[in-house]
C-alpha cells in the first residue's frame, strides 16, 4: 500500500490556456543577433585603403588628397550607418511578422499568417482559412459541467446566465465543442458560485442572429443560475459493484460495470483497451497505433463484450479515422494518447456508454481512489486475459513518482502515476490504452490511459498513465475538426 504524502497539491487541470492559441510568440526566438551578425555591413570594408590611381602623384599635392579623402570618409561613415539604421528597422519589421505576425490587438488565424480583430472571434461566422476563429469559443468547467464563452476582447472564460436560456442555444453550443446534436443531454441552471464576477447574458431582442452575436457581459444575472451544460449522458455505471481488492491482482467485471471499456483488434488479436467518449469516438494511447498499427482499416472495436473468445464470433466495429496526437514521443513516452473514429457510430445500452472527459478545473487529489480496467496479462510476462479485470488504484503524487527510488524525472506533465508503491497491483501488457477513472458528483471521468510502467506489479514501479486533463482540449478540437 502507498504510504500518504502530506495534504496540499491536487491535479489541477488548467484547461484551454487561449494565450497560446492567441499569441503568435515562440518562446526563445529572437532573431536579432543572428540577423546582425549576418547583414550588418562590416564598416572598414567599405573604407578604399589605397587609390591606385594617386599613387604616381607628387607628393607636393598631399594637402588636396587628404582634404578630398577626408570628404570621402565621411560620406562612407555616413551611408554606413545609414546602412546599419535600415538594416535594424528591416530586421524589426522582419521579426514583428516572423514572430507576431498580427499587428495590435488582431489576432492571427492558427499559424496562417492571417489576422482577425477580435470582434470577428466567435461570431458565428467563420472568417479564418480554417475557421480558427469559432473553434474554441466555449468549453464546459468543472466537475459541474458549467458552461463558459470565451470572450476575445478581455482574454478571459465567463459562466453563461440561465435567464432565457433554452436546448436550443445548448444544442449550438455543444456543436461548435464536437458533439453531434443526437446525444445532447440537458441544460440546466445551477447557483452561481461566489468566484463569478462577470457573466455572458442573452440579449433575446437581438432577433434571429448568431448565439454567440447575442451575448453580452454583464456583473448580474437575475435568476443568480449559471447555464450546466451536458452535451452527451456519460459516466454512468448501471453496477454498483462491491470494490473487491483481488489486471494484475484484479477482480472479473461484471457486464455494464465499465459499459465505455474497448477491446482493440488487430487480425482476431487483442492489442489494446480503449475508452467510447462519444458514439463515434474512441480514446486510446498513441503507441497501440504506431507504425504498423497506424492503419485504421485492420483495427476492430469491440464494445459491451466481457469475453475474448466471444469478439472472435463477432464483427466487431470498424475504424474509419486515427489520430494520434503530434506531439507524441515514443521515447519518453510524452503525449501517449490517440482518438480512433469508428465507420459506423455506437448505439447505447446499459453495457455500452460513454464515459465523461474531464473539464477543465476539475481537481483530483492525490491518493484520488482511481480504476483502472483491462484484458491485460495478470501477472508479468503473462498472456492477454480472457475476461475483462478491474482493479482499484490510488493516484500518485507527481513530485513523489519523480523521485530517485521511482521514476526518476521520467514523469512527464502530460503523465500521472497510480498504483501501489508495495507493488502487487497494476496494469499491465495489454491494458495500454484502456481507462483509469474516477468517480466524482455521481459521475465516473477519464482520469487517464494506461500508458507504461516498468515491469507489471514491481515495488516502487506504479503504473503510468497519459494524464487526460491535459489531453482534452486537444480532443474536443479533433472532435471538432473531423465532425
Ligand atoms: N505498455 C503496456 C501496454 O501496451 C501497458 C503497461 C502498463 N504497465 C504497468 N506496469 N502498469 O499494454
Amino acid at each position: 500500500m502507498t504510504s500518504t504524502v502530506g495534504p496540499p497539491p491536487y491535479y489541477e487541470n488548467h484547461g484551454f490556456q487561449p494565450e497560446n492559441v492567441y499569441s503568435a510568440r515562440q518562446p526563445g526566438a529572437n532573431p536579432y543577433p543572428q540577423y546582425f551578425t549576418t547583414n550588418a555591413p562590416s564598416v572598414p570594408s567599405y573604407v578604399p585603403r589605397v587609390a591606385t590611381y594617386q599613387s604616381s602623384r607628387p607628393v607636393a599635392h598631399s594637402s588636396e588628397r587628404t582634404c578630398a579623402s577626408n570628404v570621402k570618409k565621411t560620406i562612407v561613415i555616413i551611408l554606413s550607418i545609414l546602412l546599419v539604421i535600415c538594416c535594424a528597422i528591416a530586421a524589426f519589421f522582419i521579426w514583428y511578422f516572423v514572430e507576431n505576425r498580427c499587428l495590435g490587438s488582431l489576432i492571427e488565424c492558427g499559424s496562417s499568417g492571417v489576422c482577425m480583430p477580435p470582434s470577428q472571434w466567435c461570431d458565428g461566422v467563420s472568417h479564418c482559412p480554417n475557421g480558427e476563429d469559432e473553434t474554441r469559443c466555449v468549453r464546459l468547467f468543472g466537475p459541474n459541467f458549467i458552461l463558459e464563452v470565451y470572450s476575445p476582447v478581455s482574454k478571459s472564460w465567463y459562466p453563461v446566465c440561465q435567464d432565457d436560456w433554452n436546448d436550443d442555444y445548448g444544442k449550438i453550443a455543444c456543436k461548435d465543442m464536437g458533439y453531434t446534436v443526437d446525444t445532447y443531454y440537458y441544460s440546466r441552471g445551477v447557483a452561481t458560485e461566489v468566484s463569478f464576477k462577470s457573466y455572458m447574458k442573452l440579449n433575446t431582442s437581438a432577433g434571429n442572429i448568431d448565439l454567440y452575436k447575442k451575448l453580452y457581459s454583464s456583473d448580474s444575472c437575475a435568476s443568480g443560475n449559471v447555464v450546466s451544460l451536458r452535451c452527451i449522458e456519460c459516466g454512468l455505471s448501471t453496477k454498483n459493484m462491491n470494490i473487491m481488492n483481488r489486471i494484475v491482482g484484479g477482480s472479473g467485471a461484471a457486464l455494464g460495470q465499465w459499459p465505455w471499456q474497448v477491446s482493440l483488434h488487430m487480425q482476431g488479436i487483442h492489442v489494446c483497451g480503449g475508452s467510447i467518449i462519444t458514439r463515434q469516438w474512441i480514446v486510446t494511447a498513441a503507441h497501440c497505433v504506431e507504425g504498423r498499427f497506424s492503419d485504421p482499416y485492420s483495427w476492430r472495436v469491440y464494445a459491451g463484450i466481457l469475453n475474448q473468445n466471444e469478439m472472435l464470433l463477432r464483427n466487431g466495429y470498424r475504424v474509419q479515422q486515427i489520430i494520434s496526437h503530434p506531439h507524441y514521443d515514443t521515447d519518453s513516452k510524452d503525449n501517449d494518447v490517440a482518438l480512433m473514429k469508428l465507420e459506423i457510430p455506437l448505439s447505447f445500452t446499459d453495457t455500452v456508454r460513454p464515459v465523461c472527459l474531464p473539464n477543465p478545473g476539475m481537481m483530483f487529489q492525490p491518493n484520488q481512489q482511481c480504476w483502472i480496467s483491462g484484458w491485460g496479462a495478470e501477472y508479468q510476462g503473462g498472456k492477454t486475459s480472457n475476461n475483462l479485470n478491474y482493479v482499484t488504484v490510488p493516484l500518485i503524487e507527481r513530485s513523489r513518482c519523480n523521485s530517485v527510488y521511482i521514476y526518476n524525472g521520467m514523469i512527464l506533465p502530460t503523465m500521472i502515476c497510480a498504483g501501489y508503491l508495495g507493488g502487487g497491483i497494476d496494469s499491465c501488457q495489454g491494458d495500454s490504452g484502456g481507462p483509469l477513472v474516477t468517480n466524482k458528483n455521481s459521475v465516473w471521468w477519464l482520469v487517464g490511459d494506461t500508458s507504461w510502467g516498468t515491469g507489471c506489479a514491481s515495488p516502487n514501479r506504479p503504473g503510468v498513465y497519459g494524464n487526460m486533463t491535459v489531453f482534452t482540449d486537444w480532443i474536443y478540437k479533433n472532435m471538432q475538426a473531423n465532425r
